[in-house]
């Protein structure tokens, strides 16, 4: 369970980014954080970690308050965190399998990870993931030879590969075409399910927030100005959130796309991961 207090972050420009935030997400739970820009989306998960350093308040993972930890232990407790970015973040002359083993960093050593040589069962791991994302047969293939899409799944999979318990996710969409949208955000949630992993998602489309998520909270000017089910997005709420503006397209969208879901087909059947011996042996 993730839990946050009276969050503030005030920037050494003067910008306030958040007011003083409150919220709890129980494990196993998918949020969507929706606001407009600027609202302090990035700056509320990357407090979450510490990435981004709270001026007040408190943030706790299970009973361990992080904006108490020393340097050692935030490392540790951020192993717990799987970030994902829009950008997705990868090494780009390096292969998809090296892009995934970079998610164990934190706990291989310091000249193993140098020499880039990985336990047999870290890299037993990332191809049974990379199964799952969909991308077996791509783990030779350099990081700048993929799609937006599959370059999501890439740091997914990174994400998973630390086996955390909470994800971040910062506008996970925001490169990607309105299908691979859908599709990225369904392997998400499906992941959280499998694994009972509570999500934070930013994200600015509001229809597949809607579709996806299970709670959503709406940021304004660093406060909470919204906090509840999907189907509360009203327009009354929408304005609240993001100001004057015609939303019946939107929540047309999003009951067209929640509809579609519902008999949708899974993103991706359960792999079988068909393991290489004999690169596996090569990367160990
Ligand atoms: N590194 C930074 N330095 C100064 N101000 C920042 C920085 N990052 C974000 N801000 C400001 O904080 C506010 C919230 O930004 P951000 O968290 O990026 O919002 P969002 O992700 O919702 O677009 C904005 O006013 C932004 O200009
Ligand atoms: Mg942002």
């Amino acid at each position: 369970m993730l839990t946050l207090d009276a969050l503030t972050k005030q920037y050494h420009t003067g910008d306030r980014a958040l007011k003083g935030v409150s919220l709890t997400v129980p494990q196993g739970q998918i949020m969507a954080l929706i606001g407009p820009s600027g609202a302090g989306k990035s700056t509320l998960i990357r407090c979450v970690n510490r990435l981004v350093e709270p001026t007040s308040g408190k943030v706790a993972l299970d009973g361990v308050e992080i904006t108490r930890l020393s340097r050692r232990g935030l490392r540790q407790v951020r192993r717990k965190m799987g970030m994902i970015f829009q950008e997705f973040a990868l090494v780009e002359r390096l292969t998809v399998m090296e892009n995934v083993l970079s998610g164990r960093l934190g706990y291989v050593g310091f000249w193993r990870s140098w020499f880039r040589r990985f336990p047999a069962g870290d890299v037993a791991a990332a191809f049974t993931l990379l199964d799952r994302v969909g991308l077996t047969g791509f783990e030779d293939k350099r990081a700048d030879a993929l799609s937006g899409g599959q370059r999501q799944r890439v740091g997914i999979a990174r994400a998973l590969l630390q086996d955390p318990t909470l994800l971040l996710v910062d506008e996970p969409t925001a490169s990607l075409d309105p299908k691979t949208s859908r599709q990225i955000m369904r392997l998400l949630r499906e992941l959280c399910r499998e694994r009972g992993l509570a999500a934070i998602i930013n994200i600015h489309d509001v229809a597949l927030a809607q579709m996806f998520a299970e709670r959503i909270v709406g940021l304004r000017a660093g406060e909470i100005v919204y906090d509840g089910v999907p189907d509360g997005l009203s327009a009354d709420v929408l304005t609240r959130i993001y100001g004057e503006e015609d939303w019946s397209q939107t929540i047309r969208a999003a009951e067209a796309g929640e509809e579609a879901e519902a008999d949708g087909e899974p993103e991706h059947p359960h792999g079988t991961a068909s393991i290489d011996r004999e690169r596996l042996a090569g990367l160990t």
